[in-house]
């Protein structure tokens, strides 16, 4: 019995297998607890010796199981561990970062050279009314940037500024002079095609101070525009005209082509002198002071710089473009 007991422990494969064995020995039905059942038919100088030893048996066979229990549950844990190794050594899911959309990193770059040549940045609302956008600025009643084609009108009667000059009219409300600033922003157009987007951003400029001359704004937008493109460009001034600004010039630049020579004439910026109108409305004092402005385009220096064709690319999102900004 001790013999044929321990093999079928030492053959049980599984621990639902070993509890079974348990249970044919050692169950209320099993075997050796039969034995000690039938002791009692035993003739009584046998009784004492076969106890004992079904007894011994009984306690070898408890151990002979919880030993191989042991066994069997360690190499249950071995197999799930070989199962579920992790190959630390093979490369991870790297993160691909991104980074500054281009339009942001000439936003950027442009801020970086005013904030150099002294000048606060200012701010102002995306969402505004016909007085700031248009009427502080000594536009005419019926010029026709107010007409409906251009600007996005809110039902409510304000509308999308169509330009960062509504900045220089808070602000020199809201400061006396001398001022010197620049407004970065998002403005809106109703305008659609390979050159224009309905929102695109410009950086407007406004220095308002005593004696302050045409000669200063073109020293400026020159220092300005030969630190942005890294270069000594031929700059042009056109008269134009602006209701806000008078004298007004829109400013031409030699672009350059790849092989180093002169290109072609590119317009990059609006400017002149403050109006006195718009001076006086903003209760600055005219006979005193005289001023600046300029408006650029950041989508159009972005594009310059680095060389995009195409003003859309910078809206799609495309993240083949894109990446390449990195
Ligand atoms: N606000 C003008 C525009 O959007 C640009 C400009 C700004 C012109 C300041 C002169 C002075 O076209």
């Amino acid at each position: 019995m001790r013999s044929s007991a321990l093999a079928d422990v030492a053959g049980a494969e599984s621990s639902r297998a070993l509890d079974d064995v348990r249970v044919a020995w050692l169950g209320k039905k099993g075997r050796l607890t039969a034995e000690l059942k039938a002791l009692g038919g035993l003739p009584p100088d046998q009784r004492r010796e076969v106890g004992q030893a079904v007894n011994t048996l009984k306690q070898e066979l408890a151990q002979a199981i919880e030993a191989r229990k042991a066994d069997l549950d360690r190499a249950a844990l071995d197999a799930r561990l070989a199962d579920e190794t992790l190959d630390v050594t093979l490369p991870g899911r790297a993160v691909d970062p991104g980074g500054p959309h281009p339009v942001s990193r000439a936003m950027a770059r442009i801020l970086d050279i005013f904030r150099g040549l002294g000048f606060a940045v200012a701010d102002g609302p995306e969402v505004e009314d016909d007085y700031h956008n248009f009427e502080a600025l000594n536009f005419p009643e019926h010029h026709p940037a107010r007409a409906m084609h251009d600007t996005f009108y809110l039902p409510d009667g304000r509308l999308l500024r169509t330009h960062t000059s509504p900045v220089q009219v808070r602000v020199m409300k809201e400061q006396a002079p001398p001022v010197r600033i620049v407004a970065p922003g998002r403005v809106f157009r109703s305008d659609s095609d390979q050159t224009h987007t309905p929102q695109f951003h410009q950086v407007e400029g406004l220095l308002v101070d005593e004696d302050v001359t045409f000669a200063d704004l073109k020293g400026l937008l020159a220092t300005f525009v030969n630190e942005y493109f890294e270069d000594e460009l031929e700059m042009r001034l056109r008269p134009s005209y602006f209701p806000f600004t008078e004298p007004s010039a829109e400013v031409d630049i030699r672009w350059r082509n790849a092989d180093g020579s002169a290109g072609r004439w590119l317009e990059v910026l609006g400017c002149g002198m403050v109006h006195p109108n718009v001076l006086t409305h903003c209760g600055v004092d005219a006979e005193r002071y005289t001023g600046y402005a300029f408006g650029l385009g950041v989508e159009r220096f972005a594009m310059l710089r680095y060389r995009v064709d195409d003003l859309r690319l910078f809206f799609d999102n495309d993240v083949r473009f894109l990446a390449q900004f990195r």
